[in-house]
């Protein structure tokens, strides 16, 4: 296929690692970045050899972008995707699609309006280890899955990205529970209600310079997310636990007949082991060899194939949306003491990967 152009609009921590993943997939090709900050998209383009525009609105009137990937910060996420489709744009946004579960269901109506798609993060569900999972749950080896214990102990961000407010602003559940959400949903389908409660565990910080400041938002918040399988997942997110911790980032999953263990939700080469009831964990082979680490570009690369292909793309909008719902409901539990909070918003889960399902054989359901 030729490959389609993309623009990445917010070059900071994150677009490096887009750009020099993007190189690798032949579905797509970086021709252009912007930034609110013109001069850090000149040193993004300069870098990795693209075209650097002074503004949004520059890179939307750029002819060979087809698809505009989004890396801006939360906050941002809604309004520039929004003017993206507007101008006729397929997007792909970072996570969350929006902070608000009402702009979340206006983007993917306008995106289907105008008959544009519409992608967002997570795609970690792309990534080797986690089709293994998911195959196997697909193949009924776990029997009925009806617990899930999901950890994202993401530590103090502070400490590490130069400009950690956005990230406390809307706290550990929005910035990174959105991954083992996202993992779940993909497996085992849509949530039906939610429970959440958090705490403040240790709100006075310090940026790597030493700037004293409050963080404004839980550090520790345990959810509870009943499934329409029937499932519970118990997830824990903490900006407070980090390093170390072995609690990083794994998921079980625990069926009438086995329990699976992920070890990491965003790394690719992560551990799968399966064990029997009543017996230990052993390890399990991937269906192929794990990517090391994640391939960030990986979901923009999938969804410029299904463009070509005339066919749904995995990371999709409806699912985002559906997520961005289960977010929302866990900040009024939280406010409300934990009162359950029923979710409405529907989608249809991710098919497994060629290469997973080729892999497992024909136990899983064609897609
Ligand atoms: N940093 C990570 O490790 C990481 C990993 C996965 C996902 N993400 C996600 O990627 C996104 C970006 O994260 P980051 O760490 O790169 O943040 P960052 O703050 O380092 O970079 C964001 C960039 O977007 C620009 N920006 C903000 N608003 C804009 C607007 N309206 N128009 C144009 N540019 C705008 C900023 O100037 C900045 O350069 C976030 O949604 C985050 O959740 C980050």
């Amino acid at each position: 296929m030729t490959p389609l152009g993309i623009g990445i609009i917010g070059t900071g921590n994150i677009a490096g690692g887009y750009a020099s993943d993007a190189i690798t997939h032949p579905e797509i090709r970086l021709v252009a970045a912007a930034d609110l900050d013109p001069g850090r998209a000149a040193v993004f383009a300069a870098e990795h050899g693209c075209r650097a525009h002074a503004s949004l609105d520059d890179l939307l009137a750029d002819p060979e972008v087809d698809i505009v990937v989004n890396l801006t910060i939360h906050h941002a996420h809604h309004e520039v995707t929004k003017r993206a489709l507007e101008a006729g744009r397929h997007v792909y946004s970072e996570k969350p699609l929006a902070l608000r579960s009402d702009e979340a269901q206006e983007l993917v109506a306008l995106a289907a309006e105008r008959g544009l798609r519409l992608g967002c993060s997570p795609a970690t569900f792309l990534g080797e280890a986690q089709q293994t999972a998911a195959a196997m749950i697909q193949t009924g080896r776990l029997g009925t899955v009806r617990a899930v214990y999901a950890e994202v102990n993401w530590g103090r961000i502070e400490t590490w990205h130069p400009a950690p407010a956005p990230f406390f602003d809307v706290g550990v559940l929005v910035d990174v529970g959105v991954y083992p959400i996202t993992l779940v949903t993909t497996m085992l389908g849509r949530a039906r209600s939610v429970r959440a409660w958090g705490w403040g565990l240790k709100p006075d910080r310090l940026t790597i310079d030493g700037a004293p400041f409050q963080i404004g938002s839980p550090d520790l918040i345990v959810a509870a997310i009943e499934l329409d399988g029937g499932a519970v997942v118990r997830l824990g997110a903490s900006f407070y636990v980090g390093r170390p911790t072995k609690l990083t980032g794994s998921i079980e999953f625990h069926g009438d007949d086995a329990s699976l263990a992920l070890g990491s939700f965003q790394d690719f080469d992560a551990s799968v082991e399966l064990g029997a009831y009543g017996e230990a964990y052993e390890p399990v082979d991937l269906v192929r060899p794990g990517y090391r680490g994640t391939a960030w570009a990986r979901g923009v690369a999938e969804m410029a194939a299904a463009i070509a292909g005339d066919r749904p793309h995995r990371a999709s909008g409806e699912q985002a949306a559906h997520v961005v719902e289960i977010l929302e409901a866990a900040a009024i539990s939280m406010a409300e003491g934990g009162r359950q909070i029923e979710i409405t918003s529907t989608f249809v889960p991710p098919t497994l990967m060629p290469w997973a399902r080729e892999a497992v054989g024909p136990q899983v359901d064609a897609g």
